[in-house]
Formats: structure tokens, sequence, C-alpha cells
């Protein structure tokens, strides 16, 4: 089954228990959190306190997407306030084998990723590694951009390793994923959609969840 997993980052943050409530009332899988540092990407979001409340108000995972540079000293702050997946972006970790098996030791799923102009052999190394493994399909840093399809081909490459190499990890996708382009990543073979600016600018949430429901393969 195709898992949903929006992004809150263009939710309404003044109302965001409401918000958070409205995509679970959709059908969400997971809630993504993206967590942005100023530095790594030209933007700045939230951390480990609002990560906590938003623990305290859903049962959901919550697939907690680092975009920071220094991502090894916060994965403790994150994994304490309650992450369930922490990815990290290959560009920003120096040791990824080491940061991620401190992620899986302090007892959360791996995940990697890594921006659209950053070649997919980096992450051979660590498949065995990860948990799920996040394809770029924006440069990170704002919600609303489109699609980059070359996203496809990198989907379709991870899932001809998944297969030849016998692992088991996830495959997600994040930027501009709507009803049209979320079609195209599924065929490429993405388990996990990414979504934002195609629920939260929508009037009802939770019918934007459900339409993108309908038109995935169950
Ligand atoms: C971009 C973020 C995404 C983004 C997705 O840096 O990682 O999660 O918020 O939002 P949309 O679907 O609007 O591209
Ligand atoms: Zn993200």
């Amino acid at each position: 089954m195709t898992r949903i997993a929006p992004s809150i980052l263009n939710a309404d943050f003044s109302r965001l228990a409401e918000q958070i409530q409205a995509l679970e009332a959709g059908g969400a899988d997971w809630i993504h959190l993206d967590i942005m540092d100023g530095h790594f990407v030209p933007n700045l979001t939230f951390g480990p306190m609002v990560v906590k409340a938003i623990r305290r108000i859903t049962a959901l995972p919550l697939d907690v997407h680092l975009m920071i540079s220094r991502a090894d000293e916060f994965l403790a702050p994150f994994l304490d306030a309650g992450a369930d997946h922490l990815t990290v972006h290959v560009e920003a970790v120096p040791h990824l084998w080491r940061t991620l098996e401190n992620i899986r030791t302090l007892g959360a799923k791996p995940g990697v990723t890594l921006n659209p102009a950053t070649s997919v052999s980096l992450l051979e190394p660590v498949l065995p590694l990860a948990d799920l493994i996040l394809i770029m399909s924006v440069e990170p840093g704002f919600g609303g951009q489109r699609f980059l399809p070359v996203a496809c081909e990198r989907i379709a490459q991870l899932k001809e390793w998944r297969a030849e190499r016998g692992l088991e990890y996830l495959i997600e996708v994040d930027g501009g994923v709507d009803l049209d382009t979320a079609a195209a990543a599924v065929a490429a073979g993405a388990d996990v959609l990414v979504i934002g600016q195609a629920i939260f600018h929508q009037a009802d949430v939770t019918a934007a969840v459900r339409q993108l429901r309908a038109v995935l393969p169950k």
C-alpha cells in the first residue's frame, strides 16, 4: 500500500493540532516534519520542542526530515522528542555509516536522503543500514516547488538495487508531489509520498488526503 506522509510545512501553525487531526481523519499514514536550520537550507522551521508537542497530539508515526548541517548533534534531542523515523542528508553527515547506526541504536528507524543534484551512487554503501531512502524531487528548503522528473529515474534505481540485494527499505519521495506527479512516482516504485502544498492549499485538508488516497494504488 502506498503511504501518504503529509508535510506540515505549509500548515496553519496557529491551528496545528486541528490540522493534524484533519490529516488523521483523511487517512494520513505518517506525519512528515521538515527541520531546517537556515544553514544547510535557506529557511528556518522548528526544532525538538515542536516535535514533542506534536507527539502529544497524534499516534501516527513522526517522519522527521533533518535539513540541518550538524545533524549528528541533534539525533538524540529529536529522538527524545518522539521521532519514529529520522532521515539525514548525505551532504550534511560526514560519517554516514556511524550516523545511521547511531539512529538505530537510539531507537528510531534510520533514513537517508540526498539533494536532486547529488549522485545516487553515494547511497550504495549504506543501503543495508537504512529503513527508508528519501528521494528529494525538489531542492530542499521550501514547499510548493515543481516536481523534478529526474526523481523517477532515481526511485526506479533504488527499487532495482533493493530487489538485487534482497533489502527491505522503503522508498519515499519528497517535493512537488500532487495528484499528477504522485502517479509517476508510484509507477517508478515510490512506497511513501510526502505531500505538502497539494494538501494544505485545499480548503478541506481531510478531503484532500481522501482524494489522494482514492487515486493511489491500494
Ligand atoms: C522541502 C521539504 C518538503 C516539502 C514538501 O524541503 O522537504 O517536505 O515541504 O512540500 P510540497 O509538497 O509542497 O513540495
Ligand atoms: Zn521533507
